[in-house]
């Protein structure tokens, strides 16, 4: 917190607007369009709501499939099996580890192949880096699929001149508390469609209608965030700047200071824009530790730092699957590890984490 959360939440309290409603909302929702260019935004409970809208307000129903990077959170896919539908799961390339624009023409084209044309991709920003989002609107527009982005981890991201979310159909933010500014758990779904974003909002306050009484012609959710959580989420609004500024010195800080141990390697960043520099991630060549050695060696000085995401398609959840692989999440998840990230690490926290790594290497 940066000290503004709790000016704003004072307001809220003097003025008595807790919940469900209340003028913080729709401020919130004005300045994450301002900040990032969107026309529309609907300030929702949680990413994974604003997922599960993005996909009811395509038309995701039963039966349907829709594609998905397979090197992400859970909360990215499972609003597919909220509707019934069924995922399909696509590799990452090497140069961004994120979703494979040659993999996902050749899915799509082997999906309508086999007479199941998918109903819209949701494409991933992985720990704030951009995906290849000229390539993927292009093939998607060409086989008329629709394009969540999943810019969960990578708002303050751009890609090339834009935010990430503000490119595909709808995009959606997720500020839960890990995330680069937290609203103490919400998110945000944006479009530059008017139509889609009041539906949106419509379906997240249970679907009421514009009557005098409680009437619902349609199944509602109750996804709206609420008025304190959206004063919390203004404040941290105001610093975003600053905790961009912040992960990007943490992400160079260890990038500088460990590049003469050959065995670790980096995310790739800025590859397609500007990144927020969310997590910092390394790469173990394997020469030397894996990175479950690595992590306990920092787990016994009580540092924590984890494993990249397990792939959707190795989940026992979502075994079933179709996934169209090329091996680079799996050996991505075999070598990568995350490091303590958070905007908050003072420069001796880091001294400290990189002393214990260079001791483990013998540097
Ligand atoms: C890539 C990704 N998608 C979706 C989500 C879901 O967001 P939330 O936790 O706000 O539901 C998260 C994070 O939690 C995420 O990292």
């Amino acid at each position: 917190m940066s000290g503004e959360e709790e000016k704003l939440v004072q307001n809220v309290f003097k003025s008595n607007w807790i919940a469900p409603a209340g003028p913080d909302i729709e401020s919130f929702e004005k300045e994450i369009c301002s900040y990032t260019g969107a026309s529309y935004a609907v300030a929702l409970s949680s990413g994974t709501a604003a997922i599960h809208l993005a996909l009811i307000l395509n038309g995701v129903k039963e039966n349907n499939e829709v594609l998905c990077s397979t090197l992400t959170f859970a909360g990215s896919a499972f609003p597919i099996l909220y509707q019934k539908a069924q995922p399909v799961f696509i590799d990452c390339e090497k140069k961004s580890w994120n979703i494979d624009p040659e993999l996902l023409e050749f899915a799509i084209e082997d999906r309508i192949k086999k007479g199941k044309k998918p109903a819209a991709v949701i494409v991933v920003h992985l720990y704030g880096q951009a995906a290849n989002m000229d390539e993927i609107m292009r093939i998607a527009s060409r086989h008329g699929i629709l394009v969540i982005e999943d810019a969960a981890e990578s708002f303050g991201s751009y890609h090339g001149e834009k935010h990430t979310g503000v490119i595909g159909d709808v995009g959606i933010f997720s500020f839960n508390g890990n995330k680069i500014i937290t609203s103490s758990g919400g998110g945000a779904l944006i479009s530059n469609n008017r139509e889609l974003a009041e539906k949106a909002r419509y379906l997240s306050t249970q679907a009421r209608g514009p009557v005098p009484y409680y009437q619902h012609e349609d199944v509602g959710y109750n996804y709206r965030l609420s008025n304190v959580s959206a004063a919390i989420g203004r404040g941290q609004l105001r610093v975003i700047d600053d905790r961009v500024k912040r992960r990007r010195e943490i992400f160079e800080y260890y990038r500088e200071s460990l590049k003469d141990i050959e065995e670790i390697g980096f995310i790739p960043c800025d590859i397609y824009g500007k990144s927020n520099c969310w997590l910092t991630c390394i790469m173990l060549d394997g020469r030397s530790f894996t990175p479950e050695q690595v992590r306990l060696n920092l787990e016994s000085v009580n540092v924590e730092s984890r494993q990249l995401w397990k792939p959707m398609h190795l989940q026992p959840v979502f075994q079933r699957c179709a996934y169209y692989g090329n091996g680079v999440s799996e050996k991505l998840f075999d070598n990568g590890l995350c490091l303590p990230s958070g905007s908050s690490l003072a420069q001796d926290d880091l001294d400290f984490i990189v002393g214990h790594l260079k001791k483990q290497f013998g540097r």
